[in-house]
């Protein structure tokens, strides 16, 4: 990648991230996504709350909140709250239904569990982003260690090709202690269905496709924004 595409893409990430922040209400629970284009949702809320704004975040990774607390934002445990207000996060992927592919960092369980607790999900991206048809991009599967041979023939059953995400020479491992396995569907036809087939396995703990969960897609388009919604 040159230095001039990394530049539009975080100029992308930045405009859709002002943009997704207007979305945010005094008093709200916001839930804080994780990855490159959350961050610069996370910097802009908390300019926000230096400057007056009283939210509470739930934090989707360990990493954000590390950030999110380094920069001001008060924390609330998943557990503490019954709902969310409004999340925003990014995606590896999304469609014009607004599908998603999730978990490139490997942080789509604690991603899955806060946009299913949340009303208002918002998923901002660069242009880069958008497919017509998901799948380009591997599914991350979380993976229970011990089920790891099982959940790889069951992937194979579903056409589906596993590769454990690997750190250097050894696994990664997800903030909840497990392997993360970057599966390659092909183009997926029918995300529904095969997140669906995903959720029948024993050992897997959650998987990056995010169907019926995004309310809308903001994205960066050079300077300007493109907003995708619900239709
Ligand atoms: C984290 O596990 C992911 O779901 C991210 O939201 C996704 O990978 C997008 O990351 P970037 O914003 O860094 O592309």
């Amino acid at each position: 990648m040159d230095i001039q595409s990394t530049e539009t893409k975080d100029l992308e990430k930045q405009v859709a991230a002002r943009e997704a922040v207007k979305f945010i209400k005094n008093n709200d629970i916001v839930g804080l996504g994780t990855g490159s284009t959350a961050y610069f949702a996370i910097v802009e809320i908390a300019e926000l709350v230096r400057n007056g704004l009283k939210i509470k975040g739930v934090p989707t990774s360990e990493h954000t909140a590390a950030l999110a607390t380094s920069l001001g934002i008060e924390l609330l445990d998943m557990n503490e709250v019954n709902t969310i207000d409004v999340t925003i996060d990014g995606a590896d992927e999304f469609d014009e239904q607004l599908n998603l592919i999730k978990g490139g960092g490997g942080a789509l369980f604690r991603e899955k569990i806060v946009a299913s607790l949340t009303k208002k999900e918002i998923i901002i991206a660069d242009a880069a982003k958008k497919v017509e048809k998901l799948g380009a991009f591997r599914v991350p599967v979380e993976v229970v260690p011990l089920a790891l041979n099982y959940v790889l023939q069951e992937l194979s059953k579903l056409n589906g090709v596993g590769t454990v995400r690997m750190k250097g020479n050894v696994p990664f491992i997800s903030d909840n202690h497990n392997y993360i396995v970057d599966t390659d569907f092909g183009l997926i036809e029918n995300a529904a269905f095969l997140s669906g087939s995903l959720n029948q396995i024993d050992g897997v703990l959650a998987h990056g496709l995010f169907v019926n969960l995004t309310s809308i897609v903001i994205m960066g388009k050079g300077s300007e924004t493109v907003t995708y919604a619900k239709h």
